[in-house]
């Protein structure tokens, strides 16, 4: 037991992320963005482990894509395109949220973010300043909790109208009138909110040295839509035959009202998209003689082996079991993950099917990926602006139509986001002298984890402990993200991993020098972050053990 760790009592959730983001500061997982202007809400920086962390994320996906598949091909497309495809796609049209502002501070909020209330509602007509005789007819409202007295919203309500230009206003008209569960009113004020209003996420620029709308374009809100409009080039130099798949990582950029939960809903943020194309129903019946779909249970039983009668039912189920196995792989258990079909009225007007999944993070059940059945329409949309055809030619098939897609879309911020609260995790564990202290230990799968495994002499003053440490050291880097820490005690070291999340550690003390006989020389201590058990390993075949361990 003596050098088991322990979990810590559960904590309220709030507490748990408060330590998860001053972890992510003090550790150089993730900075505020210009955090000595003050910082830019929204915007998120990854410190020398985030970075890490981000790129084993974005890797795994990409291999599991790419190279693990024959099917999928990758993109790497440009952030700004051109702005008839984003009239195409529906986003300058279609792509905004509602949202409200409150009538007395301007700060804007989701329509859909605004917690419903109950109280007393406190309405004016207007006001005016009895000594220089100024009005205001703009009427005002004001939601007080049941109990409080009519002063405070009066106090409120002449707030707005000094805001209008009365020196000294008595609100007039004054009425008031119980409300059940309303939301317009601002929750931190009581103010009444603006009537919501669409707002278009899309961040502008300007291309080319005159700012006029005819060179308006815009950040990409999603990387998708490059896929799509590169489709016929793809295929034309892929060599790859329908169903397949066109995988892109990159930025997108959103100007959300209310950016929030760390980096949960951020304005720049990376995404990784996959769109797979596959025949229309109506093909597959036609070669196949028969459309297998999710009510056909020999089918669903084997869902691992893509069939020639599949349908999009089966194909957009397929990658649903799929992403769930790439997150397992990552670390993420399915205990901690979500599938969420979306109901019917919940669908985007062009998406057949979608399914959500969803983490369970601190702060609640959110999105992490979401993955659409979404017809032919994005194909046919550019078909239809530009022009130019997207229709293919199956010849197995022997049949031209319009590819349907099936789109995984993953956040690449939000993965690293749900796999940092993953991997947080405080245990008791015994110190040099067997006394049990609290540690912190991030708790990554070895895949994801930014560092693999960290190096240390045992004593920092004996130089052939060191030389063969640096030997040591330089013999793992080719093969894995190795970081070599002499100073301070052994066991502090041990806790500055834990806490950066290296699974492993390794040891080079005076049996390594063969100082206890020859049967250790040339052996190292291998220590397992997670059950902190430590084995003997030949140098000789520490690169393979641990190669292995963490691919
Ligand atoms: N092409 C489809 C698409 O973009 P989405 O649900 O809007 O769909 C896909 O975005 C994924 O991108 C989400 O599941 C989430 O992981 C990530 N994402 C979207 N908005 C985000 C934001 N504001 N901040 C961080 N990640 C975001």
């Amino acid at each position: 037991m003596k050098n088991t760790p322990r979990p810590m009592a559960e904590e309220k959730t709030g507490e748990v992320m408060e330590k998860i983001v001053s972890l992510c500061k003090r550790r150089g997982f993730i900075f505020q963005s210009s955090e000595i202007y003050g910082g830019l809400n929204g915007f998120w920086d990854y410190g020398p482990l985030g970075a890490e962390l981000k790129r084993n994320i974005k890797d795994c996906w990409w291999r599991s894509l790419t190279q693990r598949r024959d099917d999928v091909v990758g993109l790497d497309a440009s952030i700004i395109m051109h702005p008839r495809i984003w009239e195409a796609s529906g986003h300058t049209s279609t792509f905004s949220d509602l949202m409200v502002d409150c009538l007395l501070t301007r700060k804007r909020f989701r329509a859909d973010q605004v917690d419903p209330q109950s109280g007393i509602a406190y309405f004016y007509s207007g006001a005016r300043d009895e000594a220089t005789g100024k009005q205001c007819a703009d009427p005002f409202s004001v939601l007080v909790p049941r109990g409080k007295p009519p002063e405070s919203a009066r106090k409120t309500a002449r707030q707005f109208y000094q805001q209008r230009g009365l020196e000294n206003p008595t609100p007039e008209g004054e009425r008031a009138e119980p409300i059940e569960s309303t939301t317009r009113y601002n929750p931190e004020n009581g103010s009444l909110l603006t009537e919501p209003r669409p707002f278009n996420l899309m961040l502008k620029t300007y291309v080319g040295p005159i700012e006029s709308a005819d060179n308006l374009s815009y950040l990409r809100p999603e990387t998708a839509q490059a896929i799509f409009v590169q489709f016929k080039n793809v295929l034309d130099v892929s060599r790859q035959r329908v169903p397949f798949g066109i995988c892109q990582i990159g930025k997108a950029f959103r100007n959300e009202i209310n950016p929030r939960n760390f980096t949960f809903r951020s304005r720049e943020f990376e995404q990784m998209e996959l769109e797979f194309f596959v025949r229309p129903d109506e093909v597959v019946q036609k070669m196949a003689g028969s459309v297998a779909g999710l009510a056909d249970p020999q089918a669903t039983a084997a869902l691992d082996t893509p069939q020639t009668n599949w349908g999009w039912e089966l194909w957009h189920k397929y990658w649903v079991e799929q992403r769930l196995k790439w997150y397992e792989s990552i670390g993420l258990s399915r205990d901690r993950l979500v599938e969420y079909w979306q109901k019917k009225d919940e669908l985007a007007h062009y998406a057949r099917a979608t399914v959500d999944i969803l983490y369970k993070f601190p702060f609640g059940t959110q999105e992490l990926e979401g993955i659409a059945a979404r017809g032919d329409f994005d194909l046919k949309q550019h078909q239809q602006f530009s022009g130019k055809s997207m229709e293919y030619f199956d010849e197995e098939a022997k049949a031209k139509y319009v590819p349907h897609v099936i789109e995984p879309s993953a956040g690449v911020d939000r993965l690293a986001l749900a796999l940092i609260c993953n991997a947080y995790c405080e245990d008791q564990a015994p110190d040099e002298k067997g006394n049990l202290e609290t540690r912190v230990v991030m708790r990554f799968h070895p895949r994801i984890a930014p560092i693999k495994v960290a190096v240390f002499p045992l004593l920092k003053n004996k130089p052939d402990l060191v030389s063969k440490a640096k030997q040591v050291r330089d013999l793992l880097r080719p093969h894995l993200t190795v970081f070599y820490d002499e100073a301070g005690a052994i066991g502090r070291r041990y806790r500055r991993q834990d806490e950066a999340g290296t699974p492993f550690g390794v040891t080079i003390d005076f049996d390594t020098l063969g100082e206890k006989g020859p049967e250790l020389k040339d052996t190292v201590t291998l220590r397992d972050r997670d059950s902190m058990k430590q084995e003997r390993v030949k140098i000789d075949e520490l690169a393979a053990v641990l190669v292995q361990k963490v691919s």
